[in-house]
């Protein structure tokens, strides 16, 4: 293995919830700086999740919790992680037992594993899933209130410190890029809703991107989280805000996207492709603290109600949103369709987006996902519930909402 890539961002953390470290004059003038802020250490590299061990020693000296899935176990991915910890004398425990959308006594089962071992901090190997619910059980392990108390919606970060157990951590597909996130989301017992826990010191203290990892990763799900990173650094791109860091990095994650998401889908082995997918999908995530958009609010409900694959919901809507706001950015949104070969005219980026669908696997829309046209009053309610598309450049009512869904049946 060759020595991997070591990533380093900004030394100093600026986390937005907290009070930066500026003159309090500047806010008292009433010019509140915008805050950018990449922090996480990261590696790169086939077979880096082989250092999980030399990684985790200065973090995590003795006990460390491993969260994972049993698809994950199947597959064999934890064994060299295992081993690597094995080797630098660190007691690792598996804990498996989540669902692909993580429920609180699930993450209520971790944390009991966590206090029974006397765990010093979490390596997390999976999904978004895995890597939430790692997230989730340290926030256990330092606070006892309901996770409907620490609902980010009603202010829970307050109740978070500062300072949490460490999390590392090892994804397993290239899509949600919450190894660089300081969210997770849990379905909350009392209200049986999607409920989003954030806070700063949720941010894994390190992420480890192994391509080696994700070559199992059938095709179908590959096209469906890559169309999840695809969307992130669009959306990102498009937002409303001044972030020319998230800019670039969305730009660079669609042009890695552009390069390599049908190359994986030809040859899922491809490690050179996979890593690239690895990166587009952390950089995703990176990218869209500037902001989401309107495909992420018509997305959550086909997921939460109806069960669609996150990423398929945002591939299957993603062509109508382009299309929505092409009116109010025109010019960011046909710079994208350049990124993916189409020329710079009003329409091409929805019809080349619609076209990359196709050929990654993803054939027909909504309807053919399911859905009905008598469930979209519904939906378009739900969706304008939701807080993503505060991002949106272009201002969305419930009819809005209603058409974009009637537009991707
Ligand atoms: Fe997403």
């Amino acid at each position: 293995m060759s020595a991997p890539l070591v990533i380093r961002s900004t030394s100093e953390i600026l986390w937005p919830s907290m009070v930066p470290p500026w003159p309090r004059a500047l806010y008292c003038s009433g010019m509140s700086p915008t805050v950018w802020s990449y922090p996480t250490r990261i590696l790169f590299g086939a077979g880096s999740a082989s250092l999980t061990g030399k990684e985790a020693k200065s973090l995590i000296p003795d006990r460390v919790l491993l969260v994972t899935d049993a698809g994950v176990i199947r597959a064999g991915l934890t064994s060299k992680i295992e081993a690597s910890l094995a080797a630098e004398g660190i007691q690792a425990r598996i804990f498996s037992n989540l669902s692909s959308n993580p429920t609180e006594a699930e993450v209520e089962a971790g944390a009991q594993a966590y206090r029974s071992m006397a765990a010093q901090g979490v390596v997390a190997v999976g999904g978004g899933a895995a890597m939430d619910v790692a997230k989730l059980i340290v926030v256990r392990s330092r606070v006892d209130r309901s996770f409907e108390e620490l609902d980010d919606a009603k202010g829970g970060d307050r109740f978070i410190p500062r300072e949490l157990p460490p999390v590392i951590a090892i994804p397993t597909t290239a899509g949600t890029g919450s190894e660089v996130g300081r969210a997770a989301v849990l379905t909350v017992a009392s209200t049986g809703s999607k409920t989003v826990i954030f806070a700063p010191s949720m941010l894994p203290r390190v992420a480890i991107l192994d391509p080696e990892l994700t070559v199992s990763l059938p095709a179908s799900a590959t096209a469906a989280t890559g169309f999840d990173a695809l969307t992130h650094c669009l959306e990102a791109y498009l937002a409303k805000g001044d972030h020319p860091m998230a800019d670039g990095i969305a730009l660079a994650g669609l042009e890695l996207i552009a390069r390599h998401l049908p190359r994986v889908l030809r040859d899922g082995a491809d490690l050179k492709a996979r890593g690239a997918m690895l990166k587009a999908g952390m950089m995703g995530a990176a990218a869209f603290q500037k902001g989401l958009g309107a495909c992420h609010s018509l997305s959550h409900p086909l997921s939460a109600e109806l069960g669609l694959h996150h990423g398929l919901a945002n591939a299957l809507c993603l062509p109508a949103v382009v299309d929505f706001n092409e009116a109010v950015v025109p010019d960011r949104v046909q710079r994208v369709a350049t990124i993916f070969g189409a020329p710079p005219t009003p329409g091409s980026c929805g019809e080349v987006l619609r076209a990359l669908r196709r050929s990654v696997g993803i054939a027909g829309g909504l309807a053919a996902a399911g859905i009905t046209r008598e469930q979209l009053p519904r939906l378009a309610a739900l969706a304008l519930g939701d807080a993503c598309h505060q991002g949106n450049p272009r201002t969305c009512s419930e009819s809005d909402f209603q058409a974009l869904y009637a537009a991707s049946l």
